[in-house]
């Protein structure tokens, strides 16, 4: 079965084609990062309308680098939640008229389902139940996978996702957006044990992560030493930072995966690129004798490959869109309107 899967949620257009949710056929991305990184972050409008000028074309270059013809399209699939809103319904209404004209089913697909099906490309063998991390710029999930379309939120974060603290305090130190890789390459030398950053807890709820106190740590001593005039150790604020965000994330996914008996972990989506991060999960993970599932780092961020490998479950599972179908802004990835 050849899917075409759309996904426009944020600063990324892209447009693949699977055959069969794993076979990766084409995968194309523009990124407007570059756009956006003028303004520090990524501006909706701004991001609808590149999705708008380069949609066309993409799909077009899909389809030529895969080599199939429109007809041999068999459904259409479109990333619908969570995202930007504007940015979302670019891609959602480019599907719809795909689909309308080419006769074929329309797929809606939840994009942090989607981040979890990078692994299904990355490793053929990979098969729920297991436990998984996404971490993006907007979401930070642990789920328990119990089937290809079948979640259970065991925690998330009650403020900040940790992409977004991540490029916040890179904001404040005067990196560029997006702010993951420059911290990671100024953490390079650092000493991670120079500033002693908060790692918060949550009551009553072992696997919930909070990462607002974490960015204000970081803001605040970034502004205390600029008003006092004294230089600022930036490699081993940020050295530090990354050891904040991977102590928050590993021991809770190593208690989840232990407290459900889970021997396979996947950790998915944009921040699963970060050295430090996917260093301690593998140590963590041979410490416990567990499997340990990483994207390569083409598939840790946003791109169509995943969306169209997780439509081909949502397919065998029945779900199916017609033309009324909508964006939404949020939405957990245990819910689903279809
Ligand atoms: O998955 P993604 O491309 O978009 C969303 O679905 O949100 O994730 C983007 C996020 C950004 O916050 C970016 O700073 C972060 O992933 N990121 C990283 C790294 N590469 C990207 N964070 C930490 N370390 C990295 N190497």
């Amino acid at each position: 079965m050849i899917i075409l899967a759309i996904e426009s949620s944020c600063d990324e257009t892209a447009v693949a084609i699977t055959r069969n949710g794993r076979e990766v056929l084409a995968d194309e991305i523009f990124s407007q990062a570059d756009m956006h990184a003028l303004y520090g972050g990524v501006v909706p409008e701004i991001a609808s309308r590149n999705h708008i000028n380069v949609i066309s074309r993409l799909a077009g270059s899909a389809l030529e680098k895969a080599g199939v013809s429109r007809e041999d399209i068999d459904a259409v699939a479109v990333t619908y939640a969570p995202g930007l809103i504007g940015a979302l319904l670019v891609g959602v209404n480019f599907a719809k008229g795909l689909a309308l004209s080419l006769g074929v089913p329309l797929i809606p697909v939840h994009h942090i389902r989607g981040h979890l099906a990078a692994n299904y490309i990355a490793y053929p063998e990979l098969e729920p139940p297991f436990l998984a991390l996404i971490v993006s710029g907007g979401n930070s999930i642990i789920a328990d996978v119990r089937g290809y379309t079948d979640f259970r939120i065991m925690g998330a974060s009650r403020d900040d996702a940790a992409g977004e603290c991540f490029d916040k305090a890179a904001r404040v130190l005067g990196l560029p957006y997006p702010g993951g890789k420059p911290m990671q390459d100024l953490a390079e030398g650092g000493d991670d044990t120079k500033f002693a950053l908060p790692r918060a807890k949550i009551e009553d709820a072992p696997y919930d992560m909070s990462f607002s106190g974490l960015k204000t740590a970081v803001v605040n001593i970034v502004h205390n030493a600029e008003q006092k005039g004294e230089e600022l150790d930036r490699a081993s604020l940020a050295a530090s930072f990354a050891a904040a965000v991977s102590d928050t994330l590993v021991p809770r996914v190593m208690a989840a995966a232990r407290e459900l008996g889970y021997d396979r972990i996947s950790v998915s989506g944009g921040v699963a690129a970060n050295s430090r991060i996917r260093r301690d999960f593998e140590r963590a993970a041979a410490a416990e004798g567990k499997q340990l599932f990483t994207p390569p780092l083409r598939l840790c961020g946003d791109n169509g490959a995943m969306i169209a490998c997780q439509a081909y479950y949502e397919y065998l599972a029945g779900v199916r869109a017609g033309m009324e179908l909508n964006a939404y802004a949020t939405m957990d990835i245990d819910k689903t309107l279809y």
